[in-house]
Order: structure tokens, then sequence, then C-alpha cells
């Protein structure tokens, strides 16, 4: 089976250990991961499928460790993502205006570069749910569409 590349979009951590946990769940169940704390769209395998999860930060601006990805899938020479299967968890604080707007952004940007959505998008409130218990209930959709692929 093919190796899911998560892709960490976080400023304070939380995402990233959240992308652990899910990761290592995975892990047990059979899966292969690879972990991007700071992903770079050229290192990045197109015919492979990514998990992004990505909070938002600013007025619904990427988290830190996603600003340069924002800037490659933004840029004016767009890459051709035709290949890609992907996810998005999105996570935010529900007391914004701008809830996971990052996330959303990142959802839309990557289908408008060609990429297929294997699954709607997750959206964690951080002022509402429990991340890990919220993520743990979808883990069975995206090893689903995982096995499907
Ligand atoms: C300065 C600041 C700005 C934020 N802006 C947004 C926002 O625009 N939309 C949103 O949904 N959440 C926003 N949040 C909430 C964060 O997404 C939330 O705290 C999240 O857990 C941060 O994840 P991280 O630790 O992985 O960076 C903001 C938080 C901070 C501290």
């Amino acid at each position: 089976m093919a190796v899911l590349h998560l892709l960490v979009g976080t400023t304070s951590g939380n995402t990233e250990f959240l992308a652990d946990t899910i990761s290592d769940e995975l892990i047990e169940q059979g899966f292969e991961t690879e972990l991007h704390y700071e992903p770079e769209l050229e290192a990045l395998p197109t015919s492979e499928p990514w998990l992004v999860l990505l909070s938002s930060h600013g007025a619904g601006d990427y988290a830190d460790s996603m600003l340069d990805f924002y800037d490659e899938i933004t840029a004016p020479q767009t890459p051709d993502l035709s290949d890609l299967n992907y996810a998005v968890i999105a996570i935010g604080e529900s007391s914004y205006d701008t809830f996971c707007q990052a996330g959303r952004h990142c959802d839309e940007r990557l289908q408008e570069l060609g990429g297929t959505r294997m699954l709607e998008r997750l959206e964690i409130d951080m002022l509402q749910d429990d991340p890990e218990q919220k993520a743990a209930q979808w883990i069975p959709s995206i090893t689903d569409a995982l096995k499907a692929l």
C-alpha cells in the first residue's frame, strides 16, 4: 500500500501533537506514514496520498510551518496535482469569524490544482471538541479511503 504523507501546519504545536497521534494509530493498523513538519511541495510525491493537518492563525491564515507551502500552491507557476489523492483536517477555534479558514482554503486549492479529495474535510474546533477523540472517530474513513486507492 502507498505511504500516507502527513503535512503538518502548526504554530504552537497542537496540530503536530494530533498528527503524531494519528500517525501512530495508522502505523498500528498496518499503514505506512511519513510526517512532514515543514512541507515543501518539491519533496512531496503527488502519486502517494496526503493528509493535510492545518491550523488557522492570524485572520484565517496558514500556520507558520505551512506558510512556505501556501506560497508554493498560490504562486503564479502552479503545480499540477492531478495524480494526487488527499484529505484535510482543519483545526481552529469557533470564536473566530475565520473559523478553520486555512484548512478550508487548502482543501479547495488542492482540488483546484487537480487533486482528488478522498473524503470530506474534518473540522476540529479546539474550543468544543476533544481533538484526539474526534480524530479517532474519523480514522476509519481515512483507512477505508486508503484501502480503496
Ligand atoms: C493569534 C491567533 C490567531 C488565530 N486565528 C484563528 C483563525 O483565524 N481561525 C481559527 O479557526 N482559529 C484561529 N486560532 C486558533 C488556533 O487555530 C488554535 O489555537 C489551534 O489549536 C492552534 O493550533 P497549533 O498549535 O497547531 O498552531 C488562532 C489562534 C491564535 C493564537
